[in-house]
Order: structure tokens, then sequence, then C-alpha cells
């Protein structure tokens, strides 16, 4: 099946202004989007930029506008969401520096704001090379959050976002969470602090637009309300303050494991 495929196209160092280059794709079964771009880039036009790497949703570098809603590009079949008219964007909500290629730098600012870091005063005493307990279920209260590819697909599909560039961000907010729940981890207070001030948490008007684009099920507006719930406790004396997990006592090995002898042979 052949296909219309519009794409948006920006070359600052040439005019100021975006435009649309049309191309036509055969499209088969199967067919994503980034496959289509890439195909587009080798048999039609190799000047069309846009990012790409693990072409398998890891890396989260692929996230742009198709047909008006952030998706991934390698995790998005293209029949699934056309069969006449493909359009392709940039992530809305991001500075566009080319085509279909945005500047992050802003998002992982606002990322570093909330210290995406285990954070702990005794942490030059602890041993590095040991291991540091943390129970199955302490595991799962952060477990979801953490699979956060940053591929800006929430920032993008934020209303807030749209309207004010300072606020943190639902990406950054759900790492806050996900930092300050993990029972290895004693900087909550700081990343409270971090993620109230300013364009912060309380600018978050739950649309729920980010836990629906989100391409991983990371629920950022879930790990808001969460994070919101939380502060309210603390700031009231409620939420008792945990100390972080301590280290587990080194692993020794069985110098003689007890590994049964195989079988004597047959045939000598
Ligand atoms: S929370 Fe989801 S949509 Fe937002 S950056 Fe992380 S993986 Fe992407
Ligand atoms: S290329 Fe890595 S997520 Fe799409």
């Amino acid at each position: 099946m052949k296909i219309k495929v519009k794409v948006s196209r920006f070359d600052p160092d040439k005019s100021p202004e975006r435009y649309f280059s049309e191309y036509e794709l055969e499209v088969s079964e199967g067919m994503t989007v980034l496959d289509g771009l890439i195909w587009l880039k080798e048999n039609a036009d190799p000047t069309i930029s846009f990012r790409y790497s693990c072409r398998m949703g890891v890396c989260g570098s692929c996230a742009m506008m198709i047909n008006s809603y952030p998706h991934l590009a390698c995790h998005t079949q293209i029949l699934e969401i056309t069969k006449s008219v493909l359009v392709l964007e940039p992530l809305c909500n991001h500075a566009n520096v080319r085509d279909l290629i945005c500047d992050f730098s802003a998002f992982f600012e606002k990322h570093r704001t909330i210290k995406p870091h285990l954070l702990r005063e005794d942490a030059e005493k602890l041993d590095l090379t040991g291991e540091i307990s943390q129970t199955p279920q302490e595991l799962e209260s952060y477990l979801q959050f953490s699979y956060c590819i940053k591929c800006g697909i929430c920032v993008a599909a934020c209303p807030t976002c749209a309207t004010d560039k300072e606020y943190l961000g639902p990406q950054a907010l759900a790492q806050a969470y996900r930092y300050t729940q993990d029972s290895r981890d004693a900087g909550g207070d700081k990343r409270i602090e971090a993620a109230a001030e300013g364009h912060g948490i309380h600018h978050c008007h739950y649309a729920g637009a980010c836990s629906e684009a989100c391409p991983k099920g990371v629920d950022p507006a879930f790990a808001i309300q969460l994070f919101r719930k939380q502060m309210v406790l603390r700031s009231l004396g409620l939420k008792e303050t945990r100390p972080p997990a301590g280290e587990m006592p080194p692993m020794t090995l069985n110098p003689k494991p007890n590994i049964p002898k195989p079988p004597e042979p047959t045939i000598k």
C-alpha cells in the first residue's frame, strides 16, 4: 500500500520558517515509522534529519509527533496509525533544532534539579563494593517509575508544559518520587524542596496526559500524586522518616562447594 508522508523540515541556518516536505512511501505490514523514515532517507531524500539509536523502544531518542500525538517512531507501526497520510513533526514543548530533532538540554537540566541519584550522608563510609539490602516490597514501591527512558514524550503531551516553560514537568517530578521512595535513599527532604519551589509540583493540573502518552507505562501522573501525598504527610509530621537501608554483610563463597562427582565414564 502506498501512503503520503509529510515531514516537518527546519534548518535555522537557511530559514527561520518551518515547512513540510512530502514523499510517497510503500508500506508493508509491521513497518514502523522509523523504518519508513530510514527508507526515505536512504532512497528519497538524504537530508531528512531525525534521531534514533536502539530501534527497540529502549533509548528514547526517536520520539516525535506522529499524526499530532507523541510516540516513539521505532515502536509505532504505520498501518496502526494511518492508511493514507502520515504527518511527522518534532516533539511539542521541546526546542526544535533541525527537522524532527529537538534540543533536550532544558529537559535534562530539569531532571538534574531533582537530584536523580541516591543521596545519603554516610555515602563515604559505605563499602561501595558491597550490597545494600532491599525487600521485594521496597523495590516494588518505586520499580515502575524507574522504567523511564527519558524520551520526553510525557513533556510533549503535558498541557502545563505547553504553557509554562519553567515547569519542572512530569518526567523530572516522577523521578523525584522514584528516588525519594527508594529505601536506599535519604535525600527526600532535599528533593521535596527542589520539587516544591518555583514552577514545581504544585503547577501540575493533573490532566493525566503524560501517563496516557508514556510508552513505558511509567505513569508520571500517579507518581506526582503519590509525591504530593508524601509531601503533605511530611509537612504535617505524619510521615516517619526512615533511616536509609544498611549494607548487607559481605557474601562469602563456600571454599569447598558440595558438588556431586560426575559418574565414571562407561568407556575408558
Ligand atoms: S516518564 Fe515515560 S514518557 Fe516521560 S520521559 Fe519517561 S518514559 Fe518517556
Ligand atoms: S530508537 Fe531507541 S527508542 Fe526508538
